[in-house]
């Protein structure tokens, strides 16, 4: 079947890889299904486009920001009339339900209304200068030519994250879209340029990791780069990029937690396990992969969820009816398949799941029954290790303290939640777990864009997207401005 071929998109013009290479964007519901064919770009292209986003630069940081806002404003509305359209691609290219593949959309339009604000926003500070007639103040300064290297699982809400507040802070951007998904990161940018973007000021670099993001990431001319992905990666960027003192935001893994306390609504647990360990195919950063449940509850909270898991309907995410879709490749339906086998040889009991499903329709794609492992214990690898499928961990706890301490006890921090009835318990658990976002009765997924979102530990390296975006996509700048007339010396060289 013919499917359309993609270039790179380099100060405004659709240039083919230099290496003439180029690889298959396929749906992973059924294989034979090719969305696309997408550049296999290396250093030659990435060279290119950091040269024209440099160029860019030159002009765009020179615009004033309420007007970079007002494009971004532009493009949330062109998200708005595409929103059903570019759903469909998404699904077809990641997998995830229509209705989640909407979300996705939709939080790019959330990200563009909210930051588009920001152009009238942008503050500074001012501040008393120690000496008379001298005015003191600060302001935000764009960064120059920044890097985005983005995972598949949100194809169109993190590239947004990224591109939407770099933009608005004067900055000019090269992308390295996932491997899988590179099609919604194309159709947001389609908006952008049709918005009115000037060519040059996003450029598209599609490939692979090593080939097209590590050149990204080593360039002279990138002045920061921000990654989301796994912290095995994120980690290799992060030491590439300190060669050269360059600032990375790093948005990483996740082994997230939802304590359910014996008081608590048990059906709202429920509702909130199924929907945080199996929404996204349990693909996402902060998805449930350890269920927490007091020891008084938890056969019949296990009974419960694994009934519920058991009828789940798994199926192409094109089908109104589906509520799981695949998995977005093999090589993610060999990591749950690897740690079915772990989980098992660790003594975890298997309550649901447990395979690749491979019958009818399911064996032209990459699916992956919904799974849960009953009689967990926290030192298992299952209860520590990001499997990122839909794969969960019952885990049974006596007190609410040791509750605590289980979750604390892995080396990821991102998302946490809490359900219970008790007031005081929940205001100890926002104090005490170690985790960027923790929700009371409400599922470990769910983020809103104008909150600061990122996580402790291994998830990252303290930088927040989400409110605190900005904080990475400028540098201050200190400004004296002197009117006395006369050469006033600092204080410190002022001194009697
Ligand atoms: P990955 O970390 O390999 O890929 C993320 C991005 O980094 C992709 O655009 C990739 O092309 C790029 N990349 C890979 N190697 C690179 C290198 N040497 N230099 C620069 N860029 C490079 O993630 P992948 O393979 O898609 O998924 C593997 C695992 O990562 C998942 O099973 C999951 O555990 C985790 N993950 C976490 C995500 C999150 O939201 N925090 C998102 C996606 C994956
Ligand atoms: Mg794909």
């Amino acid at each position: 079947m013919a499917h359309p071929t993609y270039s790179n998109l380099i100060g405004g013009e659709w240039l083919p890889p230099k290496s003439g290479k180029s690889f298959l964007n396929l749906n992973p519901a059924d294989h034979s299904d090719v969305v696309g064919e997408f550049p296999a770009s290396g250093a030659d292209d990435v060279a290119l486009a950091v040269a024209a986003a440099k160029k860019a630069f030159a002009t765009w940081r020179l615009v004033p920001a309420p007007k970079r806002a007002e494009i971004l404003y532009k493009t949330g509305q062109l998200l708005q009339e595409r929103k059903e359209q570019y759903a469909r691609a998404m699904t077809r290219e990641m997998g995830k339900v229509l209705a989640e593949t909407r979300g996705d959309v939709q939080e790019a339009i959330d990200e563009a209304f909210y930051v588009a604000g920001e152009g009238r926003r942008l503050f500074g500070q001012t501040t008393p200068s120690e000496l008379q007639n001298k005015f003191a103040m600060s302001v935000r300064m764009p960064v120059g030519v920044v890097g985005m290297i983005t995972p598949w699982n949100f194809p169109m809400a993190i590239p947004s994250w990224k591109l939407f507040p770099a933009l608005v802070s004067g900055n000019t951007c090269v992308i390295k879209p996932a491997e899988d998904t590179p099609l919604s990161t194309y159709n947001l940018v389609q908006a952008l340029m049709d918005a009115g973007l000037p060519p040059g000021v996003v450029n598209i670099v599609a490939g692979f990791g090593p080939d097209a993001g590590a050149p990204l990431v080593e360039h002279k001319d990138v002045r920061a780069i921000s990654f989301t992905g796994s912290s095995e990666i994120g980690s290799i960027v992060a030491q590439r990029a300190a060669a050269n003192f360059k600032p990375v935001s790093l948005e990483m893994g996740g082994k997230n937690a939802q304590i359910v306390l014996d008081d608590a609504n048990l059906e709202l647990a429920l509702d909130g396990a199924l929907w945080g360990a199996f929404g996204t195919t349990g693909q996402r950063c902060t998805a449930t992969s350890r269920i927490l449940v007091q020891k008084g509850i938890a056969a019949e909270f296990s009974a419960k969820l694994v009934e519920r898991v058991k009828r789940l309907r798994v199926g192409s995410g094109l089908e109104d009816a589906t509520e799981v879709g695949p998995q977005v490749n093999d090589q993610q339906i060999e990591t749950s398949t690897k740690y079915v086998e772990i989980a098992k040889s660790e003594g975890a009991k298997l309550l649901a799941g447990g395979e690749r499903l491979t019958d009818g329709a399911y064996g032209t794609g990459t699916f992956f029954a919904p799974t849960v492992f009953g009689g967990v214990k926290p030192e298992m690898r299952i209860a520590r290790e990001e499997v990122f499928g839909p794969v969960v961990s019952l885990i049974e706890f006596d007190s609410f303290e040791e509750a605590i301490e289980i979750a604390n006890s892995i080396e990821y921090g991102l998302s946490t939640a809490l359900y219970t009835r008790d007031v005081n318990k929940a205001f100890t658990a926002i104090r005490d777990l170690e985790a960027g976002i923790t929700y009371i009765n409400a599922p470990t997924i769910g983020a809103e864009v104008h909150l600061p979102f990122g996580g402790v530990k291994q998830t990252g390296n303290g930088h927040r997207e989400g409110s605190q975006a900005i904080d990475f996509y400028t540098t201050w700048k200190a400004v004296y401005v002197d009117y006395s007339d006369k050469l006033q010396r600092a204080q410190i060289d002022n001194a009697e």
